[in-house]
């Protein structure tokens, strides 16, 4: 097998996705196709849709797994809620926002955008003037990023839904929670989404390759309705099949379909709670880790800080590129770089996913180490030391090893 850039050791890999899959999730995808119309099939094949619900949170709410990406699922949201020159209000908040943004663009809705700071979340007053003042119900959708994953920014669904509420507003609620869902409570029920996302190399730590979408009864009511031109993603030919219990109009991605039982299974022994609390503790001794070098998060208030990736700003006159550089060339650790408008600016470091306290800490020593490589003069052993004393006062023991 080709190795183009040997290292010795593992690739210590702290991108927000994709991220790092589990031997046994590897093991359960490394197998022979099969016909995926036999009887057998079926009973994955329903296993799945019913328990990926659970990561949603979700009894009413009707899931569909495309062979597909992050960007399809999106798609397959807007296209089979909504018709073309429909009004959409949605957030730019950071890169991930930006191209879904482009993408309702391109599909030839008709976008009211609100602009934030990178580094900010939504902007929930201009939500509730938008909101009040659309006496018509002309307002279709109103389009969340939950995590921004390019500046560690997480939205409040609650409180959209609480603005739209308060509004008596029957706008459509359409929420991107590729880099949230499976990591940070999602609440579809609760805060009555009608369209939620996700794909299989966030939190599920799969390779590449599922769009996991949830639809609400509304949002499957506005289906029968919705005149954008839709062929793969479409919500219908998928529903066929579902009633008649094979579950798939074209080829499934059976692999793929294996790892995602294994992933699920994983997940539940933690159990949900568990993996929500973990990914709080990664982040917080990661967040302290930031403090005790002096640097600043991109993430401009508490209330918007993300349990699966903290951006970090590199001081004024610093490459941010470089800390990724130096990092994988030097360290055989993966940052993840700035994007578009916070290029150079800030590193990130992703904790979704299959990780625990002990690999994090490898990742802040790396961290500290090519800090000081580039010229940012931390204190040696200041970040991790930090992130050492939160995770000893608050790692629970191992639930199958009490
Ligand atoms: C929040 C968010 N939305 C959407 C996407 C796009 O997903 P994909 O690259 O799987 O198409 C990403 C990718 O990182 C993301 O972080």
């Amino acid at each position: 097998m080709a190795d183009y850039f040997p290292a010795p050791g593992r690739n210590h890999l702290f991108v927000p996705g994709p991220t790092n899959i589990p031997d046994k999730v590897i093991q359960a995808m490394a197998r022979n196709n099969e016909d995926h119309r036999s009887p057998a099939f079926p009973t994955l094949s329903k296993t799945c849709l019913e328990d990926v619900k659970k990561l949603f949170a979700t009894e009413k709410g009707h899931a569909f797994i495309f062979p597909s990406t992050g960007t399809g699922g999106w798609e397959s949201a807007l296209t089979n809620t909504l018709s073309p020159g429909d009004k959409i209000v949605s957030f730019r908040v950071g890169q991930f926002s930006l191209l879904w943004i482009d993408q309702m663009q391109r599909l030839n809705f008709d976008v009211d955008v609100v602009d934030s700071e990178w580094g900010a979340g939504a902007n929930l007053d201009v939500l509730q003037s938008k909101l009040a003042s659309d006496h018509g119900h002309k307002i279709k959708a109103v389009c969340v990023v939950h995590n921004e994953t390019s500046t560690g920014v997480t939205n409040s669904i609650a409180k959209v839904r609480e603005i739209l509420d308060r509004n008596r507003h029957p706008a459509l609620l359409l929420v991107d929670g590729v880099s949230s869902i499976g990591a940070i409570p999602f609440k579809f029920d609760e805060w009555r989404v009608d369209v939620a996302l996700t794909g299989s190399q966030k939190a599920l730590s799969l390779p590449t390759g599922l769009a996991v979408v949830c639809a609400s009864p509304k949002a499957l009511e506005a289906a029968k309705h919705a005149k954008s031109t839709r062929v793969f993603f479409d919500w219908g030919d998928y529903l066929k099949f579902f009633e008649n219990g094979t579950y798939w109009p074209y080829t499934p991605s059976i692999q793929l379909l294996y790892g995602l039982r294994a992933a699920l299974d994983i997940l539940f022994q933690e159990g949900l709670d568990q993996v929500y609390e973990r990914h709080h503790r990664l982040a917080e001794g990661t967040r302290r880790a930031v403090a005790a070098w002096g640097l600043k998060l991109a993430t401009k208030d508490p209330q918007w800080k993300s349990n699966t990736v903290t951006a970090v700003m590199v001081p004024p006159g610093f490459d941010s590129g470089e800390v990724v550089k130096v990092a994988w060339k030097k360290y055989n650790l993966s940052l993840g770089v700035g994007l578009n408008n916070v290029k150079g600016k800030l590193f990130r470091i992703g904790h979704l996913g299959s990780l625990n306290e002990v690999s994090i800490l490898g990742a802040l020593a790396g961290v500290e180490m090519t800090l000081r490589d580039v010229g940012i003069n931390v204190t040696p052993g200041s970040g991790v030391a930090a992130a050492v004393e939160y995770f000893r006062s608050t790692t629970p023991m191992i639930k199958s090893r009490l």
